[in-house]
């Protein structure tokens, strides 16, 4: 099975994009895959890789990884299936899925209108509300709109409450992600986020909330099946689970794989990961986000079509815990696309 492997890509979380394509890379068989490795740099150009998955690791904190290769090919030869391991726009929000469609090659994940309403948090949360599942209170912010009114926009914010989370609507790994506690600090939250999307979301702030995940598989007979929750909790000065926090390693970050949370609550979660999974209309996987309010009660904070595959990350360890391991979690990926 010739299998391409497709990572970086134009979004900002091209480094992290780099490094769950190495991790995926060191996961499949070369028994069984022949693997093309396709990187697409920061300018949107193609180009074949190396594929040595330890030229994708974080190498520190200012050695993110990128991709540079100058070998553009003119062909890349048929595939018989393309992971699009890309994380942000252009990859992960239904561009690529719509390229694939167009050529109709076979591909792992998400379709169209799934992974563009997940990279959405505007539009995930109209269609999560619709099937009734729990948000937290939000409004949509466009350049324009600050650009031509900013109290206007700032009356709109006081009215929804302070502290309020500022996020690039089509963002991910917290990318331009602001905290504003009082007033004083939104223009810089909202200008900070627009810097990285012409619309944002201004959220109510989850205070006190714990921060937990649950991973979302499709099952080769078309269920649907969940691992149990897992938790994140920040340990470090880290106000949130911010970009640092997430991907450097000597960060203070634990992930409790199980949570530690009462059955009825790791039941719930799972019981709403599967509801979200199929209201937003997912294919393969996903990764669902939770706040845990501490009255109890769940609220579904995000939606990942793509989540991060790095050794690090949630997605894998959760699968790994609830006893499928990273090359059998890649495996399925694949039988899932070439059914
Ligand atoms: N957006 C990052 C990769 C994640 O959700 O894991
Ligand atoms: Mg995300």
């Amino acid at each position: 099975t010739r299998v391409a492997v497709v990572f970086g890509g134009r979004s900002s979380e091209h480094a992290i994009s780099c490094v769950t394509a190495g991790s995926v890379l060191r996961a499949l068989d070369p028994e069984r895959y022949e693997i093309v490795p396709i990187g697409i740099a920061t300018d949107g150009r193609w180009v074949l890789e190396s594929g040595d998955p330890d030229r994708l690791a974080i190498a520190g904190p200012d050695r993110l990884p990128a991709v540079d290769g100058d070998r553009t090919p003119a062909t890349i030869g048929d595939v018989d299936v393309v992971f699009p391991l890309l994380h942000g726009p252009w990859g992960e929000d239904g561009t690529i899925q719509g390229m694939l469609e167009m050529a109709g090659v076979r591909y792992v994940g998400s379709g169209v209108l799934a992974s563009a309403v997940g990279m959405d948090k505007a539009y995930l949360k109209v269609v999560l509300q619709a099937a009734g599942l729990p948000v937290l209170p939000s409004i949509t912010v466009t350049v324009r709109e600050w650009v031509a009114d900013p109290a206007a926009v700032r009356q709109r914010v006081a009215d929804l409450g302070y502290p309020a989370f500022v996020k690039p609507a089509r963002g991910g790994s917290s990318i331009g992600i602001g905290k504003a506690h009082s007033a004083d600090e939104i223009d810089a939250a909202v200008e900070g986020a627009l810097r990285h999307d012409p619309k944002v979301l201004v959220e109510v702030s989850a205070e006190g909330a714990r921060e937990v995940e649950v991973g979302v598989l499709e099952a080769l007979d078309g269920g649907v099946e969940t691992t149990m929750p897992a938790e994140i909790r920040i340990t470090g000065d880290h106000e949130f689970y911010d970009f640092e926090a997430k991907y450097l390693p000597e960060e203070a970050t634990e992930l409790d794989v199980p949570a530690d949370v009462p059955d009825a609550t790791a039941q719930e979660a799972r019981e709403l990961a599967e509801r979200a999974f199929r209201a937003v209309g997912c294919e393969g996987l996903a990764r669902v986000d939770f706040f845990l309010m501490t009255d109890g009660s769940l609220i579904v904070n995000e939606l990942n079509t793509m989540p991060g595959f790095t050794p690090l990350s949630m997605f894998p360890r959760m699968w790994a815990a609830s006893g499928l391991d990273y090359p059998a979690l890649v495996d399925r990926l694949l039988s899932l696309a070439l059914q």
